[in-house]
């Protein structure tokens, strides 16, 4: 019989351990909730880093996995499948024109790196811009366009080249995008980078100066999207349409699923044969991705994450601690940035309050919570992140 101790010395020694662990040993999740092996609950307000926005094990999203795994799992794009044609139905259903064509993948990163290849296919020229403390990914194209010198500078030399200009900073934006531009890839609010919400200004220049210089704007919405911040799409706050979108993370309700959307302009340009992949666009993935939009825009459970994170950060705001340097968020997405190291005392939420939140850089302690949390949840996480705050880290 296998207890908690063994489950992670086994994990520890084989894995390739490029993740510092923790010693939980988590077994099974539904909703706000997961539990580890020994059968205690933590209430998980990262939920797979931002994937699990409808929760653990979401009903409708479970139903169709189970239905569609036992009807086709796997079928490459060659072929078209019913499943693949509603996806791509009901995604475009929810996007604004002109954004209408989608490559499917498995993952976030897969989704920027074709939109970098989309991007120099469709305009011919080769730089990217981007913001420091981005985070677009660690395959070597998304890595290029990430900020962090650390995860950036062993794997050297990378794509090239990248113009890296403050987030938010319109004047620097102005000189980076030039006449060989391909495209400037934002994130609307930096997630990785501490939870830092994007200006609208900022925005609207980049939206402005890209149509100007025939470079295209990327909205990387892997983590923003799909209602986490208040809206369907984070890009509405600033009334903008990007030229190609980035998704993952929520939009298959749990399931591995990210897809590139571009519009018809741009991805006419890819040549045939230009992209691809094996897994992308499977059936199963496929079907589990329409439940979960199907689900967030049926619930318009937007509206929900706007309400509840304003009651979150009102309650944070409430707390009275000289460690805490600034509280940032919008929707279901913040960060409470200290003066000090944010790991011990996300070790001792969850060892003590048995509460699950998440480091974005050294210092900030970052939830992503699900949709489905309740607002007393909430509540008390403000209370338990006061408690840990009040004692020595
Ligand atoms: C904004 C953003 N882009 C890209 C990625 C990479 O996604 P994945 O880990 O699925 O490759 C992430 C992951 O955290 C992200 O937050």
């Amino acid at each position: 019989m296998q207890n908690t101790h063994d489950w992670l010395a086994i994990e520890k020694t084989y894995d390739s351990g490029v993740y510092n662990k923790s010693d939980f040993v988590i077994v099974r999740g539904e909703g706000a909730y997961v539990w580890d092996a020994e059968g205690n609950r933590y209430l998980d307000l990262i939920n797979g880093i931002g994937v699990g926005f409808l929760g653990h094990g979401h009903p409708a999203v479970v139903e169709a996995i189970k239905a569609q795994a036992e009807q086709l799992m796997i079928l490459p794009q060659v072929f078209a499948n019913d499943k693949r044609a509603e996806f791509y139905q009901t995604l475009v259903g929810v996007l604004p024109d002109p954004l209408s064509r989608i490559f499917p993948t498995n993952s976030g990163t897969e989704a920027v790196e074709a939109a970098l290849k989309f991007s120099r296919a469709a305009t011919g020229k080769k730089k990217f811009v981007a913001a420091m403390r981005s985070f677009h990914g660690r395959s070597f194209g998304s890595l290029s366009i990430t900020w962090e010198k650390k995860y950036r500078e062993p794997f050297a030399p990378l794509v090239e080249p990248v113009t890296f200009i403050p987030y938010n900073d319109v004047d620097a934006l102005e000189q980076a995008v030039d006449d060989d531009t391909a495209a400037v890839i934002l994130e609307p609010v930096q997630g990785e980078g501490g939870v830092r919400p994007g200006k609208r200004e900022f925005f609207s220049a980049a939206r402005e100066l890209t149509r100007k210089k025939g470079a295209l704007l990327v909205i990387d919405e892997i983590q923003t999207g799909f209602g986490r911040t208040g809206k369907l799409f984070a890009f509405e706050h600033f009334d903008i349409v990007p030229d190609i979108l980035t998704l993952a993370k929520p939009i298959g309700g749990g399931f591995p699923l990210g897809a590139m959307v571009t519009t018809p302009e741009v991805a006419d340009k890819m040549p045939k044969g230009g992209h691809g992949t094996t897994f992308g666009g499977n059936p199963l993935a496929m079907a589990a991705g329409t439940a979960a939009i199907k689900t967030i825009v049926e619930g318009r459970l937007w509206e929900r994450a706007e309400a509840l994170g304003k009651v979150f950060l009102e309650a944070l705001a409430e707390i009275r601690s000289p460690k805490i340097r600034e509280i940032r968020g919008i929707g279901l997405m913040v960060g409470i940035e200290l003066k000090e190291k944010a790991a011990p005392y996300l070790k001792r939420l969850a060892e003590a309050h048995r509460i699950i939140g998440l480091q974005a850089g050294p210092t900030v302690m970052r939830f992503l919570p699900p949709v489905v949390v309740e607002e007393a949840e909430l509540l008390r996480t403000a209370e338990a992140v006061a408690d840990v705050l009040a004692h020595e880290a």
